[in-house]
């Protein structure tokens, strides 16, 4: 058959998340959908901090190595996922108050995980998720416990503990205008420190019918035109309603869930799934386009049956974002997207 990562050779790598799931034995389908097709993988959650360290200054990296193995041996690049974060952190940062504690987990994580994997990894996405959707700081335990330098100390220490990892911001929605502009002040300012940041990864959550191309295009060369790598780091494009769009927020909780719950439990129609082939087509030729700036696109996942958004942000919905359907065939996405070669 053809391959994914075969068909972009020289263009780009083609990357996909990663879980523990997958890395079992009897999950071998899977795991080999995911060496005939991609060159570089990301953990989809087991390098998140939780699982790294469970309890203050107690590391954990049993899965996070195995995972590393798996890649190592399927020829596999590696992108770390994620440094600071102010989603699914341990429990003990929970109840963390003062800045001289939060300060001491930033130093103590990045210097262990980023100083443990350094040549092990390529990359790292060494903060995430920092912006709010005005391009402002987002209001989290990092930006109030330290101040609004936290971004680029983070960068600094990374560059400290991995002088051979590629150093990335990542967020979602920074293609759109105003976080955009939030997001180049933020690598400018990194930059203009004097510490090293080598990308930026746009999340790439998209939905069908709604993909942003201008803004999408815009975001590639502004982002380039900073002297950065610019990548598509968790791409997906839901074929469900938007829960976040127009009035919902004057809805109840109760009422937005049953709108948006689900509108295709027993498969995707047939016209459904020959838009999202269109809609990926399209994104492709873009990043064909710009070939000489997009150094990744990763899909988050492999095939629809473990998605995240099966159950994200409504739980008991049934999604098809991804190439491959839940019996791992190539969907209308997969062949129009190998066909833009
Ligand atoms: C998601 C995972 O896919 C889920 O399994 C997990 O329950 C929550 O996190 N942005 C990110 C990713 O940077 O880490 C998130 O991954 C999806 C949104």
């Amino acid at each position: 058959g053809v391959s994914l990562k075969e068909a972009f050779k020289g263009d780009f790598l083609i990357g996909t998340a990663v879980n523990a799931r997958q890395l079992d034995p009897e999950n071998e389908a899977e795991s080999q959908l995911i060496k005939e097709h991609f060159n570089t993988a990301t953990p989809e959650n087991l390098m998140k901090a939780h699982v790294l360290q469970p309890r203050w200054g107690h590391f954990n990296f049993e899965q996070a190595d195995r995972f590393i193995a798996f890649a190592s041996s399927n020829q596999l690049k590696v992108n770390g996922h994620t440094l600071i974060w102010h989603s699914q952190l341990p429990g003990f940062m929970r109840h963390m108050e003062d800045a001289d504690s939060i300060r001491q987990y930033v130093v103590e994580h990045i210097r262990t995980v980023a100083g443990r994997y350094d040549g092990k990894v390529d990359s790292w996405d060494v903060v995430n998720e920092a912006l709010d959707e005005d391009g402002t700081l987002r209001n989290s335990i990092f930006l109030r416990a330290l101040g609004e330098d936290y971004i680029v100390e983070a960068f600094r220490l990374a560059q400290q503990a991995a002088p051979n990892t590629k150093l990335y911001y990542n967020d979602y929605n920074i293609e759109q205008p105003r976080k955009r502009a939030g997001a180049i002040a933020l690598i400018k300012k990194i930059q203009a420190a004097g510490v090293r940041i080598d990308g930026v990864g746009i999340q790439g959550h998209w939905h069908v019918g709604s993909v942003p191309m201008e803004y999408i295009e815009q975001s590639i060369r502004e982002f380039a035109a900073l002297g950065v790598d610019v990548m598509f780091t968790e791409l997906d494009l839901s074929v469900l309603p938007n829960p976040w769009n127009g009035n919902s927020a004057e809805l109840s909780q109760t009422e937005r869930y049953s709108k948006h719950l689900n509108p295709y439990p027993d498969g995707l129609p047939d016209s459904i799934e020959q838009a999202q082939a269109r809609a990926y087509e399209t994104l492709f030729r873009l990043f064909l386009k710009y070939r000489d700036q997009v150094g990744r696109v990763t899909f988050w996942g492999v095939h629809d049956g473990q998605s995240w958004l099966n159950n994200w942000p409504i739980r008991g919905r049934t999604n098809y974002p991804l190439l491959f359907d839940r019996r791992m065939m190539p969907k209308s996405a997969f062949h129009q997207i190998i066909a833009t070669k």
